[in-house]
């Protein structure tokens, strides 16, 4: 995830670690990165990482904190926790799952929820107040019911794909999901290759289908033994990755709704961007 932690470090860490040479180029601190991505893989994960490494407070905002059913009451909720952080600034202010508070205005079926999503833009606006050094950072794996205005300079100016970790990054989690467990001989790297597109969270659903298989086996043998190679295979086996279906939809919407190239990500990850075989699937091939 180096491209994503880099992003993180050159627009929230940084910034706040060091305002002086920020200052110096005339950056005001503020802003916003959206980190959109297959489930389980890892974005509320990093937000939690960032929350650990910032030297600033940092709020997690769950939407609970917001939506109330009483008229009016959500709009000023949500303009209290920008308050809060206006006031405590340096402050990350982190939404999760933002698709529920930032939904295209189009799609809404009740106006309260429109009037919540304006008063959301306006507070990343700073209109009701001076938003230097108030850092937003947000997560959703419905990037395509986002409302396009959130997209603007100023708002999320940062949008970023958290993709499913790659060969290495899968060998990787592996060993620290099972680095506290009893092993023998385990082939990492042939773990890594036998389970390309699953997410760190079908990982972590692999280890434990295999740990509880191997219970099973030592409650009725009455000797506990190692977890092998075997036992994992066969615990990956039965799981089919969650992020193939994300990908499904995903596609769709890079190859159709591409607008302003935002959906790039998507492209180069699934390989479609260059060539012919763009529209390759398409149902409009050979028209
Ligand atoms: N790249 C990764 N490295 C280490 N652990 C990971 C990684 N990706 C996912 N995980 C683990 O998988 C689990 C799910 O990750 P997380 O909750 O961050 O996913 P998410 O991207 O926020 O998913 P969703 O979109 O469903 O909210 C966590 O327990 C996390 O520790
Ligand atoms: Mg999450």
């Amino acid at each position: 995830m180096e491209k994503v932690k880099e992003e993180i470090r050159i627009k929230i860490i940084h910034p706040i670690a060091h305002p002086e040479i920020y200052q110096a180029y005339g950056k005001s601190m503020g802003g916003g990165i959206l980190m959109y991505g297959p489930p389980g893989c890892g974005k509320t994960h990093l937000a939690r990482a960032t929350a650990g490494e910032v030297q600033a407070s940092f709020m997690a905002v769950g939407l609970h904190d917001v939506l109330d059913m009483y008229m009016g009451q959500s709009e000023h909720n949500l303009h209290n926790i920008f308050e809060l952080a206006r006031h405590t600034a340096p402050c990350v202010l982190f939404f999760d799952e933002v698709d529920a508070l930032g939904a295209k205005r189009s799609d809404m079926r009740h106006s309260s929820m429109r009037q919540v999503i304006n008063q959301f833009l306006s507070e990343l606006d700073g209109i009701h107040g001076v938003n230097e050094g108030v850092l937003v950072l947000a997560a959703t794996n419905a990037p395509w019911h986002l409302d396009s205005a959130l997209r603007r300079p100023g708002r999320f100016d940062r949008v970023i794909f958290v993709p499913p970790p790659d060969q290495e990054a899968r060998e990787a989690i592996l060993r620290i999901l099972l680095a506290d467990k009893p092993t023998r001989h385990v082939d990492y790297p042939k773990l890594a290759r036998s389970t390309s597109e699953f997410s760190g969270a079908d990982l972590k659903g692999s280890v434990d289908t295999a740990v509880e298989d191997k219970l099973r086996e030592a409650m009725k043998r009455g000797i506990p033994t190692p977890l092998t190679t075997q036992d994992l295979l066969a615990a990956i086996k039965g799981v089919r990755p969650t992020t193939q279906e994300w990908f499904e939809t995903a596609r769709n919407y890079a190859i159709y709704a591409n607008q302003s190239g935002l959906y790039n990500e998507i492209l180069d990850y699934l390989k479609l961007s260059k060539g012919p075989g763009l529209f390759s699937g398409s149902p409009f091939r050979g028209n």
